[in-house]
């Protein structure tokens, strides 16, 4: 697919799905793409989490006034409020929420409701201790946390359906409802109990049919542990030395990522049968990988995910959020988003985080979240908890509840947006560029992790940062998508491979496209199990190159030599390539392998094959090696950039949003090679781009 059949396609299938779909449940695709800034009546979704129930009835009416006069038109709400709707088994009581939906649907906010199934309550553990998860180590939880539970176990899930059953049938037609949470950050604790056992049993039996297939294709045969019954098959749960056979364990891995889809579908099935005109999502979060969010997400109708740029990494770290949000973005179909939870103050359980920031970082993180492609935004949370595990955990305001200068600065976000929606509307992300990511291959470097300093999403961010340094956006995409609208794709250890994938790499660099590969790559089979070629693998031929030797030192001073006497540290891994058709584009400098190929060239078909057998901790580096591939593939670069500002561009037919944001205390300047008008003012804007310090510009463009 080119560019614009691209965009036209996530154009046609973003419609309201209310109005796409009028026939009801039978009738209905599990999961319809929606246009949220449709879904809320024409407003971009601008909100915050509330907990109503944890304030008294009498400041409701002032939290209202007060978010309505911050622009805030959206509030999510219940995910962890079981207890108050279902005070004892079978009996509900919804009244507590109709009343705040009340008060806020007067002052034209509207709500998300989450299912309350985060927090089962007190009664439920009470009766079924069962329901607890057991760990690894096979010792059960106890009560007091939040998604303590066996997702297998059959009370917690009788449970659950009856007090989704009645979430949905009560606000069905509630039209100050816009749709439901699933739970809350699916994803963990990996289970280890017996029904967790059992399921697992279960799965392998529909994945491997018999047991002979099973002991084959997990090669039972090494430590003796081939199976004779279904039954004796365990977890990858404490064993000594803590190793367990890896096919095993990536088979579990798939299990329970499949297990958590399951339990997301149990619940969507509910709610759409019931509920049919509500949007369904649940918050996800972001790099988390213990989930194939690829998979899951076919469950839901838009993904919404929780960032928490402080939580995550460093904050002069500016692009780390961006590769979060294109990677939620890139597990549904590149659809627009919304951030369930932004960031709106300073995170801390049991202790503080170590340092504040300005108030006004977070409305430029929030702001780089529509720059990808977000269409709502909801602040965690709306006042600081008085209660519990979260009281160092900072809302927008804080338990004074006053006006202060992180509600300030919500405020003016809030009157910057109404002018920007119809902007923003139909507008999406659409890039040349496409990181692959391979769940199979995260969860297999897990299970063995290679070499100390191996790391996957280290990786892939060393790829997306540089591509981002030069303004190119980026896509994050998973196996299942398709490829062949991307002119560059990278896939760096790529480490579990099946044939469908081969060939569909294998017809995206025929096609024209240009491929990255790095070390590490078709190394293992589908099972987990090391290929009998020659490295690397099923994919040497594409490569034009083999390895029949490799130096997995990580601590010496190697380095990459390239084609122009440059010279970068080659700091993990290190295959020594064989060229077979390839040509070499750089060799290593040091130790008994120097001079032999580190990086090579490989023409196939209309593309290209670079393999890159080692990693390099120079962003220079890295510069120039995506440079290089964009040479190839035709990919024009953008502006040059400051350091410390991002640029990241959202369009529809015809025009361009340019993102400008400035995370500097510094003004930057910009000059584009295009004239555009200041998407504020409508004025036309010089092409020498002022960006004052922590702020953004957004730009038209024809
Ligand atoms: C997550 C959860 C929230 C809250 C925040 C802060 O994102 O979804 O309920 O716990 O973390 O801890």
């Amino acid at each position: 697919m080119n560019k614009s059949a691209k965009l036209m396609a996530i154009l046609s299938a973003a419609v309201l799905f209310a109005a796409a779909s009028p026939s009801g449940a039978q009738n209905r695709p599990a999961s319809r793409p929606v246009n949220l800034i449709r879904l809320n009546g024409g407003k971009f979704i601008y909100g915050v989490d509330y907990y109503p129930e944890a304030w008294s009835e009498a400041r409701w009416t002032k939290d209202a006034q007060m978010m309505q006069a911050a622009g805030i038109n959206f509030v999510r709400m219940g995910e962890f409020a079981w207890a108050k709707m279902e005070p004892k088994e079978g009996e509900f009581d919804f009244s507590w929420l109709d009343r705040a939906l009340r008060i806020l649907g007067a002052h034209g906010i509207r709500a998300i409701l989450g299912t309350p199934t985060a927090a089962p309550p007190p009664w439920l553990y009470a009766e079924y201790p069962d329901i607890e998860a057991v760990n690894k180590e096979g010792v059960r939880y106890r009560f007091g946390s939040r998604r303590d539970y066996s997702l297998e176990n059959p009370h917690f899930l009788a449970a659950a359906r009856s007090v989704v059953t009645a979430l949905a049938e009560h606000y069905k037609n509630n039209p100050d409802v816009l749709g439901f949470q699933i739970d809350n950050e699916v994803g963990s604790p990996r289970c280890y109990d017996s029904d967790c056992l059992a399921a697992f049993h279960a799965w392998c039996r529909a994945k491997y049919g018999t047991l002979a297939a099973l002991n084959h294709d997990w090669g039972t045969i090494f430590w003796g542990q081939t199976y004779s019954a279904w039954s004796q098959i365990p977890l990858p749960w404490n064993t000594l030395y803590g190793v367990s056979n890896p096919s095993l364990w990536l088979d579990y891995d798939r299990f329970f990522s499949d297990a958590t889809s399951d339990y997301v579908k149990m619940q969507a099935d509910i709610l759409r049968r019931i509920a049919p005109s509500k949007a369904l999502t649940t918050n996800e979060m972001g790099l988390f990988d213990a989930i194939d969010y690829s998979e899951l997400n076919r469950q839901i109708d838009f993904v919404a995910w929780d960032n928490y740029p402080m939580l995550a990494q460093d904050p002069k770290d500016y692009f780390a959020p961006g590769l979060a949000h294109d990677l939620m973005r890139g597990s549904k179909d590149n659809q627009n988003f919304m951030v369930m939870e932004e960031e709106g103050g300073l995170p801390g359980w049991s202790t503080f985080w170590s340092r504040q920031v300005p108030a006004m970082d977070y409305r430029l993180w929030a702001y780089q979240a529509i720059a990808h492609g977000a269409d709502g935004v909801s602040f965690f949370r709306w006042r600081t908890s008085r209660y519990g595990t979260e009281q160092y955990w900072q809302g927008i305001l804080d338990q004074d509840g006053v006006a202060n200068s992180r509600y300030k600065v919500v405020a003016r976000m809030g009157s910057e947006l109404p002018k920007l929606t119809p902007l923003l509307e139909g507008t999406h992300v659409i890039s040349p560029v496409a990181l692959l990511v391979s769940p199979d291959s995260r969860w297999a470097f897990h299970i063995q992790p290679l070499v100390k300093g191996f790391n996957y999403d280290g990786q892939l961010a060393l790829f997306y940062d540089a591509f981002r340094r030069k303004g190119i956006n980026v896509d994050v995409i998973f196996p299942s998508d398709d490829f062949s609208s991307y002119k560059v794709l990278v896939a760096p250890s790529l480490f579990v491979v099946n044939p469908v994938l081969v060939s569909k790499l294998t017809r995206f660099v025929s096609s024209g496209g240009t491929l990255i590969l790095t070390y590490r790559s078709g190394v293992k089979n589908q099972y987990n199990v090391v290929t009998k070629e020659t490295l690397p693998g099923a994919l040497s031929r594409l490569a034009g190159t083999e390895i029949h030797e490799f130096d997995p030192e990580t601590t010496q001073q190697q380095t990459i030599v390239d084609r122009d006497g440059g010279i970068y540290p080659a700091t993990v891994w290190h295959d020594i390539l064989s060229p077979t058709t390839a040509s070499v584009l750089a060799h290593y400098g040091e130790d008994f392998y120097a001079m032999r190929p580190a990086m090579t060239l490989n023409g196939f078909g209309k593309g290209h094959v670079i393999y890159l057998g080692t990693q390099s901790s120079s962003a220079t580096f890295y510069d120039r090696l995506t440079g290089f591939a964009d040479g190839l593939a035709g990919v024009h670069r953008g502006p040059v950039l400051p350091k410390g500002v991002e640029m990241s561009v959202r369009q529809r037919p015809g025009e361009k949003l340019i993102f400008l944001l400035n995370y500097t205390n510094q003004p930057q300047t910009v000059s584009l090679d295009e004239a555009t008008r200041d998407a504020f003012s409508g004025d036309p804007q010089k092409r020498e781009v002022k960006i004052s310090p922590i702020n953004l510009r957004i730009l038209i463009a024809p």
